[in-house]
C-alpha cells in the first residue's frame, strides 16, 4: 500500500519543524514507516540548491532565479526521494512543499499566478500532498520566535509585509481546498498542536 504524504507549511517561525519530528515519533509508535525531509532539500542535489538559496547576498537573488531553483530542488527530492518511498509504503512527513513556492515567491515576492501555475504543473503534474498542515501565527510572533534561534538567512531578513502577504497565500490556499490543507494556530503550545494533528490524521491513519 502507498504511504501517505503530509506537508507542514507556514511563515518563519511557526514551529513546524518541532512538530515534523514529533508527528515522525507519533507515526512510528503505531509501527508505520516513516521519512522526515524537508524543502528546499531532501536529496544530494536539492541540499546543495538549498544552499545557494539560503546564503545571504549583497548583490540579491531575481525572484524568478530563486523560482526556478525552488522548483529544480523540487523536481530532484520527488523524483529521487519522495515518489520511490511512497510507492514501498513509506509515509513521507515533508517541512514545507509547494505551498511555501506560493506564499513566499507569489505572495511575498509578487511573481505572478499564472506562470507560478505552469511551472508548478510541469514540475508535479497531479502530485500534490495527502494532507497539508498550515500553522499560522501572526508575523511578528513568527520573526520574534525565528530571530531568537540563529542568525538570519536569506528569507528571515525579509519585512514584515513579506510575512504578511506569504501568510495570506497560505491562508487562501487552504480556505479553496478545506479536503487536502489544515489549519492549525500555531501559537498554542507544542503539546496542544501535536494532540490536534494526531486527532485530525486519524481520519488518514484508518485508510
Ligand atoms: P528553512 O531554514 O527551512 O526555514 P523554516 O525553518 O522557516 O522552514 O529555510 C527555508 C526557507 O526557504 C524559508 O524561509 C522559506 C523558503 N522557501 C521558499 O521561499 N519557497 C519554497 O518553495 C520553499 C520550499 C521554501
Amino acid at each position: 500500500m502507498r504511504g501517505c504524504f503530509i506537508t507542514l507549511e507556514g511563515i518563519e517561525g511557526a514551529g513546524k519543524s518541532t512538530q515534523a519530528q514529533l508527528l515522525a515519533n507519533y507515526l512510528q509508535s503505531l509501527g508505520k514507516p516513516v521519512h522526515l525531509t524537508r524543502e528546499p532539500g531532501g536529496c544530494r542535489l536539492a541540499e546543495e540548491i538549498r544552499s545557494l538559496l539560503l546564503v545571504p547576498r549583497s548583490e540579491g537573488m531575481p525572484p524568478m532565479s530563486e523560482l526556478l531553483l525552488m522548483y529544480a530542488a523540487r523536481a530532484a527530492h520527488v523524483e529521487q526521494t519522495i515518489k520511490p518511498l511512497l510507492a514501498q509504503g513509506t509515509w513521507v512527513i515533508c517541512d514545507r512543499f509547494a505551498d511555501s513556492s506560493y506564499a513566499y515567491q507569489h505572495g511575498g515576492r509578487g511573481l505572478a499566478l499564472g506562470p507560478l501555475d505552469a511551472l508548478n504543473h510541469m514540475v508535479l503534474g497531479d502530485f500534490a500532498p495527502d494532507l497539508t498542515c498550515i500553522f499560522d501565527l501572526p508575523p511578528e510572533l513568527g520573526l520574534t520566535r525565528a530571530h531568537k534561534r540563529s542568525a538570519a538567512d536569506r528569507f528571515e531578513q525579509e519585512s514584515l509585509s513579506f510575512f504578511t502577504r506569504a501568510r495570506a497565500v497560505f491562508l487562501e490556499r487552504a480556505k479553496h481546498n478545506p479536503n487536502r490543507y489544515w489549519i492549525v494556530d500555531a501559537t498554542q503550545t507544542a503539546d496542544t498542536i501535536q494532540t490536534q494533528l494526531q486527532n485530525r490524521l486519524a481520519s488518514l491513519l484508518q485508510n
